[in-house]
């Protein structure tokens, strides 16, 4: 009892790399929107200050943020007392701090909601109360990078037209400068994996080059993937004959559409449904677009927006009695009451299989009985424009799995075997939205969460 309890903390301790989504997630406190966020809230505290002086900005202690409709942050931060007076025309941040700043210091906590999409920023939230130390010490982060003006003017280059490109509208200067800030260095990260790729994979600029790594895994990812063991399935029967040299379901009509999840950790949703759509053409005859939105609003032991299991998807459509169509239950990216109603099922499944961790064998698997739902390390994806992706195992650790796809064929391609996978980030990423990833050698943990719903 007390070794098998153990054990699963131990296996737990092995994939607690990843984040918890849906909760708070700690954000480094010099980040230029915490900045902002800061900026504003010591504008809004001066404002409503009985003080007779400007309180100013020390030093941002911790910052953590939540992904809700809209993120929601919590910065605490201590301010000292300067010479200006309250009231007068000044930016406080020009003020001089008072000599005795460290005694009159607050530490203040406070929450903002900000929703981009609704130009939003506001004030939830906050408390501020002395803090007696000597010891503060005022941090100047001032971290421009050092680069040369040419490289810059290069960079502004491919910025402005990743802008057209990709449709991107700053609200001001300042979010335009951060979004440069992060594109130039995502340029830079993309050129080492292009690097140290051992594919032939082309990574550059993607219609995720403007978020940082922090913002991509939080809106496009799935951490639960890695934190939560999946539900025990049935072992899938393997075909024994060796499996063709290559196959496509896209070439047999099993897969719809390449879909979009949007701003929401739905990832596992989706995943399911490509495989379900295929099993549905497969047993039924017809193809039909399956509903990720249902699965979102009515699937309770899963996060919606904040991560799944494919697992427990399955049993959740068991429960439900089936899943309605894309048409019926469209999806919009964002958790509501459960509408599903059972007069509207479209396609029903019975149970869900476990499929071997072995290539051949899922290579076999897929052949003959369609495209399966598999989770993967999506360390490449953020930057991959197209070819086949085969990064380092020590960089796309198969511990890390935290994103959820839909495997729907193999092949070689000069030489080269790999997987076509079909992603939810709409068609205008990757190649026409699917990835392609060396296969033979578990690149990226692909082989270890291979499952397929049953429909009888
Ligand atoms: C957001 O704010 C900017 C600047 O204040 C303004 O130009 C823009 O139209 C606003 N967008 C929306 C969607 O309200
Ligand atoms: C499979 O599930 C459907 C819908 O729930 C049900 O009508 C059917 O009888 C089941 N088939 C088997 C063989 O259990």
């Amino acid at each position: 009892m007390v070794s098998s309890g153990l054990s699963a903390l131990c296996a737990l301790c092995l994939l607690t790399g990843a984040l918890t989504l849906g909760g708070w997630k700690d954000v480094y406190p010099g980040e230029p929107e915490v900045q902002r966020l800061t900026d504003t809230f010591v504008r809004e505290y001066n404002r409503g200050s009985n003080y007779r002086n400007y309180y100013r900005q020390m030093h941002i202690t911790e910052a953590r943020r939540q992904l809700v409709s809209g993120l929601k942050y919590e910065v605490t931060l201590l301010l000292g007392r300067t010479l200006c007076k309250n009231g007068a025309d000044v930016n406080p941040d020009k003020c001089q701090f008072h000599e005795t700043k460290n005694i009159g210091a607050l530490k203040c906590k406070f929450s903002m909601l900000v929703v981009p999409w609704m130009n939003e920023t506001k004030i939830l939230d906050h408390k501020c109360s002395e803090e007696m130390t000597e010891k503060l010490s005022y941090q100047n982060q001032d971290a421009l990078s050092a680069q040369s003006q040419d490289e810059l003017m290069q960079t502004m280059t491919f910025f402005k037209d990743f802008m057209t490109t990709y449709d991107r509208k700053y609200k001001d200067d300042a979010e335009f400068t951060t979004r440069f800030q992060i594109f130039s260095k995502n340029l830079k990260k993309a050129q080492e994996i292009q690097e140290m790729d051992q594919g032939t994979a082309e990574y550059g600029i993607t219609k995720f080059s403007d978020l940082t790594e922090e913002e991509f895994r939080t809106f496009y990812l799935n951490p639960l993937l890695s934190s939560q063991p999946p539900r025990p399935m049935k072992a899938a029967a393997i075909p024994t004959d060796p499996p063709a040299a290559q196959f496509d379901w896209r070439d047999h009509g099993a897969v719809t559409e390449v879909k979009n999840q949007g701003m929401c950790g739905s990832c596992w949703a989706f995943s399911v449904t490509g495989n379900i759509e295929g099993q549905w053409f497969l047993k039924k005859g017809s193809l039909v677009s399956l509903s990720e939105q249902e699965l979102v609003d009515c699937d309770q032991v899963d996060h919606a927006c904040g991560g799944g299991l494919p697992s427990s998807a399955y049993e959740a459509i068991e429960n439900l009695g089936g899943l309605e169509t894309e048409q019926d239950y469209s999806y919009h990216g964002q958790k509501d009451s459960c509408t599903f109603s059972t007069g509207k099922v479209s396609a029903y499944i019975n149970s869900s299989v476990e499929i071997s961790k072995d290539e051949t064998e899922i290579a076999a698997w897929l052949a003959k009985n369609g495209p399966i739902s598999i989770a993967l390390n999506a360390f490449a994806m953020q930057f991959y424009r197209k070819g086949i992706s085969h990064p380092f195992r020590i960089l796309c650790s198969p511990w890390m799995i935290d994103h959820a796809v839909l495997l729907v064929g193999y092949g070689e391609r000069n030489g080269k075997p790999f997987w076509a996978i079909k992603n939810s980030w709409g068609p205008d990423w990757g190649e026409q939205g699917y990835y392609n990833l060396y296969r033979g050698t578990g690149a990226c943990g692909m082989n270890t969460m291979c499952s397929s719903a049953v429909i009888n």
